[in-house]
């Protein structure tokens, strides 16, 4: 059997890793600037996260949500702590996508419509109504456009409110800060009047974090720059560093009802441990502390190259905007410098999303390789 070929692949092949580096089946050593799109949040094969996980998995890896599991409360409460949201509930699913889903599902039962409202350039995920709000016509099957969904400018509150004055909106859908689509980010009082704008009219705010959480944007959640408390928030990615889980915060005003959702292998034991094990390592080696530091040389290093036209993002979820497409520059930072970086639906933008531990002598390197092939 051949795999079904829905990737295009650099030709590269991993075999060993380590903190912000990466080793191929030569020996070849590259570092890693886009951690795997953004999941590899406490660096790779971290010493305490990997002893956890096989010391859970000599005890019990798998059993489903029918028994008691402390792992999901422990789970639970060291998320409530770190991430100072205090007032929600925390389902546990398997994927971004997933989270998405059940994020729009929760909106629809709890508001009884079904239309949502999404922004240009917006990345939710491929499944069902994950991919119906997601802003690319070319990923989207038939049977997903029945969905009821409006896609609106970022920044411009008048439309939303529009929309939203028809009476049959049940939720909005906004990442932190937009990943594939290119870095673009609502601002302050765009926020703050959206949630306003949703909680007027029985509309629940969805913040989708599923990249730009977990201490990504230098806060722990991107909407946290923002000073607003959404109804809904999802997260997946840099969760569990690479473990598959996604997880949706829920409101306390949100009531759970058994049955409403579910999932089998959702919050189980080895999941757990790995998502424990990346909230102990965020919290012990202060790497949101790190986030801000780094940025703050990366972005002054950057500022100093001519031919970056923008720097876009927050923390270390940025994307340097050129005047050409960056196809070739990524190639060459990865063939000729052994450097990993990312692209974006916007083509002209290089998306750096390293290990939130990743050091500014690792950024140096970058910055040396980077100078380079501009110039
Ligand atoms: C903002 C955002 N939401 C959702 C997803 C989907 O997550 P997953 O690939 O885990 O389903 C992604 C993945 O890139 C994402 O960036």
């Amino acid at each position: 059997m051949e795999l079904f070929d829905v990737y295009p692949l650099y030709d590269v092949t991993p075999v060993k890793a380590n903190g912000c580096y990466v080793f191929d089946d030569k020996g070849m050593k590259y570092l890693d600037l886009y951690g795997g799109h953004g999941v590899i949040s406490i660096g790779h094969s971290h010493p305490e996260y990997l002893s956890k996980i096989k010391r859970q998995l000599d005890q019990i890896g798998f059993y489903s949500n029918s028994i008691q599991n402390p792992l999901q409360k422990e789970l639970a409460s060291k998320l409530g702590s770190i991430s100072q949201c205090k007032n929600y509930n925390l389902f546990l699913c398997n994927s971004g996508a997933e989270a998405n889903e059940n994020a729009l599902k929760l909106a629809s039962f709890q508001t009884g419509k079904q239309r949502v409202i999404s922004f240009h350039k917006a990345f939710h995920g491929r499944t069902s109504a994950a991919v119906a709000v997601t802003d690319n016509p070319a990923i989207n099957a038939p049977i997903n456009t029945q969905q009821e969904v409006t896609f609106l400018p970022l920044n411009q509150i008048e439309k939303v409110e529009y929309e939203i004055s028809k009476g049959d909106v049940c939720a909005v859908i906004i990442e932190g800060i937009q990943g594939v689509g290119g870095l673009d980010q609502g601002n302050t009082t765009f926020f703050k009047a959206l949630e306003k704008v949703c909680k007027e009219n029985n509309v629940l705010l969805i913040l989708d974090e599923i990249q730009s959480g977990y201490g990504r944007s230098g806060k722990f959640f991107a909407f946290q720059h923002h000073g607003i408390e959404p109804d809904i928030i999802t997260i997946a990615k840099g969760m569990a560093n690479g473990f598959p889980i996604g997880g949706v915060l829920i409101s306390n005003k949100i009531e759970a009802k058994y049955g409403m959702l579910g999932t089998t292998f959702g919050g189980n034991h080895l999941a757990c441990t790995a998502a424990i094990a990346v909230l102990d390592v965020i919290n012990n080696e202060k790497l949101m502390d790190n986030v801000n530091n780094v940025s703050q040389y990366f972005i002054a290093q950057v500022k100093q190259i001519p031919s970056i036209k923008n720097i876009k993002g927050k923390g270390l979820m940025l994307g340097l905007e050129f005047d050409f497409e960056v196809a070739e520059l990524r190639k060459k930072l990865i063939f000729n410098n052994h450097i990993f970086t990312g692209g974006a639906a916007n083509k002209k933008l290089l998306r750096i999303l390293p290990p939130l531990s990743v050091s500014t002598i690792d950024i140096d390197i970058f910055i040396k390789a980077l100078k380079e092939h501009l110039n």
